[in-house]
């Protein structure tokens, strides 16, 4: 082929081009990745950004209780976990002498990471205060350090933190033995700091406002 005179090889150029084609075809195949851009990637391909998967709380119809998140299988428990086997505090208390670790300090440090990891979004880290969980909504839980749970037993309060209470979910699937009863410890340490709170002040009341929220600061 002639273009102004000149002699144009029409195959190679053809080639070139097809070549250039299936490089920019494989490339939009991939989302164009190596391009630096500050919006959303083109997915031609979607790899795994899209799964068709259910989220955490979603509602999924596939099951009968309509829900995604399932519960566990009955009669199974995690890789190296125990089963807890008491239903009510008092079977607890009749079966469990009594906390088997003793109080030493990494015993209630133990404890102290593990409360303020699991307990604290509720109870706040002095097991007192009112949390943001509880300003968004959630029942105010009970002072830990008022007379009810001061008198409870090692038993009992391990009991607690195994089933739950009401509403307050159980941690036996979450935490082993050993930092429940850690856990235990450190609360008998809590409770022994004053009583900030006569009474737990209301889980929506206003009066969670100014004053209080000051104490939780000075607190944490
Ligand atoms: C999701 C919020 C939440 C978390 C997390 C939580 N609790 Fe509770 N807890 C509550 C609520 C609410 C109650 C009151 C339940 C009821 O009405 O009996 C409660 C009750 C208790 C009681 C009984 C107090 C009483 O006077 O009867 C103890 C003890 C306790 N929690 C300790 C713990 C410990 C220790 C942890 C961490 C392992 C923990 N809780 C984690 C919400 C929570």
């Amino acid at each position: 082929m002639k273009i102004n005179n000149i002699n144009i090889p029409l195959l190679p150029v053809l080639g070139g081009v097809a070549v250039l084609v299936v490089i920019l075809v494989m490339w939009a195949g991939n989302g164009f990745q190596s391009l630096r851009s500050e919006s959303p990637p083109i997915q031609v391909r979607h790899d795994m950004y899209y799964q068709s998967k259910s989220m955490a709380q979603e509602g999924n119809s596939f099951f009968a209780d309509g829900k995604a998140m399932r519960d566990h299988v009955p009669g199974t428990l995690p890789r190296n976990g125990t089963v807890y086997a008491f239903t009510t505090p008092e079977e607890a208390e009749a079966a469990i002498a009594g906390n088997p670790l003793a109080v030493r300090e990494d015993v209630l440090a133990r404890g102290k990471n593990r409360f303020n990891t699991f307990c604290s979004p509720c109870h706040a880290q002095n097991g007192q205060d009112t949390t943001e969980v509880v300003r968004r909504g959630l029942q105010k839980p009970p002072n830990l350090a008022a007379a009810n749970a001061r008198g409870y037993s090692d038993a009992r309060l391990f009991h607690v933190i195994s089933a739950g209470q009401n509403i307050m979910p159980g941690y036996a699937d979450k935490l082993p033995e050993q930092d429940r009863w850690a856990i235990v410890h450190y609360v008998r340490e809590l409770q022994k700091a004053p009583m900030l709170y006569a009474e737990a002040p209301a889980a929506a009341a206003d009066s969670t406002g100014a004053a209080e929220t000051e104490t939780t600061e000075q607190s944490q």
